[in-house]
C-alpha cells in the first residue's frame, strides 16, 4: 500500500509534523509540482516557450498544487469537482488542489468596486461584503481569493486604482482589515496583493517601473499589507514592478527580509499571472531557468500560471543551485495552507451545490450590496436641487441611461443583465422618467433625440462617465476626463436651461472641472454594482441620504498628477496671502485638487460644537472629544475625521495624516459626543530603516468632515515623551 498522509490533525504541532512526514515521500518533481498553479484550461502553455501540457495529466503526475481560472462562475462548482477527484484519486500521493479566483467586488453579487466602497469608510458594511462574497465563491468550490487589493494609489491614469481603497494608508489598513477579516470568516484563504509599491507605476501606466523612497514605503505603500497580515491573511502576491530595479517577484530583500524577517510573515507568497517569465523580460534572468532560481531564492511560493519550478527545480537541486531544505521550506508553506483549509481532511468541503441555488445572488446578499452601494456614492455639488421631488418628469441621458454597465471591472458575474439600471431604478422609485443616451462613451449616437427628451422635461439628469473596460487593469488613461462626446452633449443639454444633475460614473477620480457651473448637481457614483441603480435613485429622491467620502483626491487638472491630501509641507511652502514669487506652486492652476480627500456633502448639515483635545500622560494618549450637531431637518450620517501634523520630526512629516475616523447617524437637530483616543502608535512614525519612532512635540489635532482646512478646527497639543 502507498504512503498515505495523516488526516484529521488539530494541532499546528500535529500538523506540522505530518508534513515532515509526507515531505520524506515525495519525489523533487512532485515537491515542485505543490508550487505550480496552472490556469484550469485543458492546454497549459502560459509563459512557457509553447510547451503544451493537458491538464488532467499534469494533476495526475502531481505536478500541480492550485489553480485559478477554473471556469465561469456557475459551471465551476462540476469542473473543480472533476479536477479534484483526479488530484485526490489518480494522483499518486492524493493531495487536494487548491482553486483560487480573483473575488475582488463580488463573485455573483456584485457589490461596489472597492475604490467606491471605501468611500463608504463604513468597516461593517465592508468585511460583510467581503464574507458574503468569499461564502458566495467558496459554495462554488474556490478556496483562495485574490482579493483583496490593497495598493495604495495617488495616481488617477493608473486604472487599478478602482481596485484599491485609495490614497490614505490609515483608510487603507482599516479595509485590508476589514477584507481579511470577511473572507476568513468565510473560510477563504486571501491574499493582499501587490506586495508592494505597484500603485506607485510611473506616470500611471501599468506595469510600469517605481521609484519609492524607504521612508516613503515604511510610511505609505507596506502599511495595509502590514495590518493584514497582522490581522491574520493568509497569503501574498508579489507585484510586477521593479523596487530599486529588481522586480518583486525575485527580489529577496523585499519579499524575505522585509515580508518574512520584518512583518513575519509565515504564509503562502505567489508570484502574479506570468509574473516569472516576466524577469526574462525584465531583464534580470537570462532564461527560463534562471527566472526560476531566482524567483525560489527570494523566496517565492508558487508560481502563477507558468510552469518553471517544476521544469527546472528538480534539476537545480541535484546540481546543488539551490537547495532541497529551500524547497520544503516552499512546500511546507502550501501543505500548511492545505491542512488549514480543511482539504487535506475534505477536499470537496468547498463546493456545496445546495448553497449555489440559495444563496448565491440571493435577496438578502443583493440587499447587502444595496446598502453598501448607498453609502458609496458621493455628493459633490448640491445648489438645493437635491434630493428631487417627485413630480418633477426626469429626461435622463447620457451613455449611462438605460446600461448595465455599473458592476465595474473585475467581476465575472453572470447576473450581469440583473444589474439594476438607473433607468429602472428611477421608474422603480416612482419617478416619470424618459431617457434617451445621446451619446455612447465616446461616440455620438443620437444627440438630437435626446435634446428633444430633454425639452420635454422638467430636470435632467445626466449619466456621464467611463466605461467598466477602461478602468481596471491595464486601463491606464492619459486624459482622465468624461470623454470629450459626453461634454458636448451636456453643453448641448445645458442651452435648453432645464436643470441638470450629473451622475459621473467611473472607476477613478475623473477630473471634472469646469462642470460646476454647468450643472445643479453632481453625484459620483463610480460602479455600484448589482443593486446600482436602486442605489442611485433612493439617493436622487431622499430616501437615502448621502454619506460617503472621497478617499482619493479628484485633480483639479492633470498636471498637478499626483496629488494627494497627505503630502510634506515642502520648505517654500504655498501662502496665498503672500506676495513672495519663489513658493511651491504653479503659475496656472492652484495646489489644491478640486474635490480633497475626506469630501462628501449630505442633505444635512453638520456642525461641532465643545472640541477638546488633552493628553493624558498616565495612559500616555491624547484624548479628543466634541458634539457633532445635526443642524438640519433630515436625519443623517457624518463622517467625523481626526487629522495630526507632527510639528517638527526627524524627517519631514505630511501636512496632515488621517488617524481616526466615525460614522455616526444622528436624528435632525441632534447631538452626539463622540471622543476618539490617540495612542503612541498613531503618532509615531517609520524611519528609512523600518524603525517605528515616536518623538515628543507639538502636533496640531484637527477634526471635522474632511481633509480641507476650511472643513476642519485644530487644536495644538504638546505630547510628552515617556521619561520628560
Ligand atoms: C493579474 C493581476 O495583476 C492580479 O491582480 C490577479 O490576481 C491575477 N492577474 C490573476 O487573475
Amino acid at each position: 500500500m502507498g504512503f498515505k498522509y495523516k488526516k484529521g490533525l488539530t494541532s499546528d504541532t500535529e500538523i506540522l509534523s505530518a508534513i515532515e512526514e509526507i515531505l520524506c515521500n515525495m519525489t523533487l518533481e512532485e515537491k515542485s509540482g505543490q508550487l505550480c498553479q496552472s490556469v484550469g484550461s485543458d492546454i497549459v502553455a502560459i509563459g512557457s516557450t509553447k510547451v503544451k501540457e493537458n491538464v488532467d495529466d499534469l494533476i495526475r503526475n502531481g505536478k500541480i498544487g492550485s489553480m485559478i481560472q477554473v471556469d465561469e462562475p456557475l459551471a465551476m462548482a462540476n469542473r473543480i469537482s472533476r479536477f479534484q477527484e483526479l488530484a485526490v484519486n489518480e494522483s499518486r500521493l492524493g493531495i487536494p488542489l487548491i482553486f483560487a479566483q480573483d473575488v475582488i467586488h463580488g463573485f455573483e453579487t456584485i457589490f461596489p468596486i472597492p475604490l467606491a466602497w471605501a468611500a463608504s469608510f463604513n468597516m461593517e458594511k465592508i468585511e460583510n461584503a467581503a464574507m458574503i462574497s468569499g461564502l458566495e465563491a467558496g459554495s462554488c468550490g474556490i478556496m483562495m481569493a485574490f482579493s483583496p487589493m490593497v495598493d495604495i494609489a495617488r495616481d488617477p491614469r493608473w486604472g487599478r486604482v478602482s481596485e484599491g481603497a485609495g490614497e490614505d494608508p490609515y483608510l487603507g489598513e482599516e479595509i485590508a482589515k476589514a477584507q481579511v477579516r470577511g473572507f476568513n470568516k468565510a473560510g477563504m484563504l486571501c491574499c493582499l496583493k501587490h506586495f508592494v509599491g505597484y500603485g506607485a507605476a510611473e506616470a500611471g501606466r501599468d506595469y510600469n517601473t517605481t521609484e519609492i523612497t524607504d521612508t516613503t514605503l515604511n510610511n505609505v505603500y507596506f502599511r495595509p499589507f502590514k495590518a493584514g497580515i497582522e490581522e491574520g491573511a493568509g497569503s501574498v502576491m508579489a507585484s510586477f514592478n521593479c523596487i530599486n530595479g529588481i522586480p518583486v517577484t525575485a527580489n529577496k530583500h523585499i519579499l524575505s527580509d522585509i515580508l518574512r524577517d520584518r512583518f513575519k510573515f509565515n504564509g503562502i507568497v505567489i508570484s502574479d499571472y506570468s509574473a516569472v517569465m516576466e524577469l526574462i523580460m525584465h531583464s534580470v534572468a537570462a532564461d527560463e531557468r534562471e527566472a526560476a532560481i531566482k524567483a525560489f531564492n527570494a523566496t517565492l511560493d508558487i508560481e502563477m500560471t507558468t510552469n518553471y519550478y517544476r521544469r527546472f527545480l528538480p534539476e537545480a537541486i541535484l546540481s546543488g543551485v539551490i537547495s532541497e531544505t529551500d524547497l520544503d521550506n516552499h512546500v511546507s508553506r502550501v501543505l500548511y495552507a492545505k491542512y488549514k483549509l480543511g482539504i487535506m481532511d475534505d477536499p470537496f468541503k468547498y463546493i456545496k451545490r445546495d448553497r449555489i441555488e440559495s444563496f448565491v445572488f440571493s435577496k438578502e446578499n443583493r440587499k447587502a450590496s444595496y446598502d453598501l452601494a448607498v453609502e458609496s456614492a458621493v455628493l459633490l455639488e448640491n445648489n438645493g436641487i437635491l434630493p428631487l421631488k417627485k413630480d418633477k418628469r426626469i429626461a435622463l441621458i447620457g451613455p449611462f441611461a438605460k446600461s448595465k454597465d455599473l458592476l465595474g471591472c473585475w467581476q465575472f458575474s453572470h447576473k450581469r443583465e440583473e444589474t439594476i439600471s438607473i433607468y429602472e431604478g428611477l421608474i422603480e422609485e416612482g419617478y416619470d422618467v424618459i431617457a434617451s443616451e445621446g451619446t455612447d462613451i465616446f461616440e455620438e449616437k443620437d444627440i438630437d433625440q435626446a435634446i428633444e427628451v430633454a425639452r420635454n422635461s422638467d430636470v435632467v439628469v445626466m449619466a456621464l462617465g467611463e466605461s467598466s473596460v477602461i478602468s481596471g487593469e491595464a486601463c491606464s488613461r492619459q486624459n482622465t476626463t468624461i470623454p470629450d462626446i459626453q461634454i458636448q452633449l451636456l453643453e448641448k443639454v445645458k442651452e435648453i436651461g432645464k436643470p441638470i444633475i450629473l451622475l459621473v460614473v467611473s472607476g477613478r477620480p475623473l477630473i471634472l472641472s469646469g462642470l460646476q457651473d454647468k450643472v445643479d448637481a453632481i453625484m459620483e457614483v463610480f460602479f455600484l454594482g448589482s443593486d446600482a441603480g436602486s442605489a442611485i435613485s433612493a439617493l436622487i429622491s431622499g430616501k437615502q441620504n448621502p454619506s460617503g467620502h472621497l478617499p482619493m483626491s479628484f485633480p483639479y487638472s492633470s498636471g498637478q498628477i499626483p496629488v494627494y491630501y497627505n503630502q510634506l509641507p515642502t520648505g517654500r511652502p504655498y501662502d496665498p496671502e503672500s506676495n513672495e514669487h519663489f513658493l511651491s506652486r504653479y503659475l496656472d492652476g492652484p495646489n489644491e485638487p478640486l474635490y480633497s480627500f475626506g469630501y462628501g456633502l449630505s442633505y444635512s448639515s453638520f456642525d461641532i460644537q465643545s472640541f477638546e483635545v488633552s493628553f493624558n500622560e498616565a495612559e500616555r494618549e491624547i484624548r479628543i472629544s466634541a458634539f457633532i450637531e445635526n443642524t438640519s431637518d433630515i436625519v443623517g450620517r457624518s463622517l467625523v475625521q481626526v487629522y495630526i501634523r507632527d510639528k517638527v520630526a526627524t524627517i519631514s512629516r505630511p501636512l496632515k495624516e488621517l488617524k481616526a475616523f466615525k460614522k455616526i447617524e444622528i436624528k435632525p437637530h441632534g447631538k452626539v459626543s463622540v471622543s476618539f483616543s490617540l495612542k503612541e502608535k498613531d503618532l509615531g512614525f517609520y524611519m528609512p530603516d523600518g524603525n517605528f519612532v515616536v518623538e515628543p512635540g507639538e502636533f496640531d489635532i484637527y477634526l471635522g468632515f474632511s481633509s480641507r482646512n476650511k472643513d476642519l478646527i485644530k487644536k495644538t497639543i504638546w505630547y510628552g515623551a515617556s521619561n520628560d
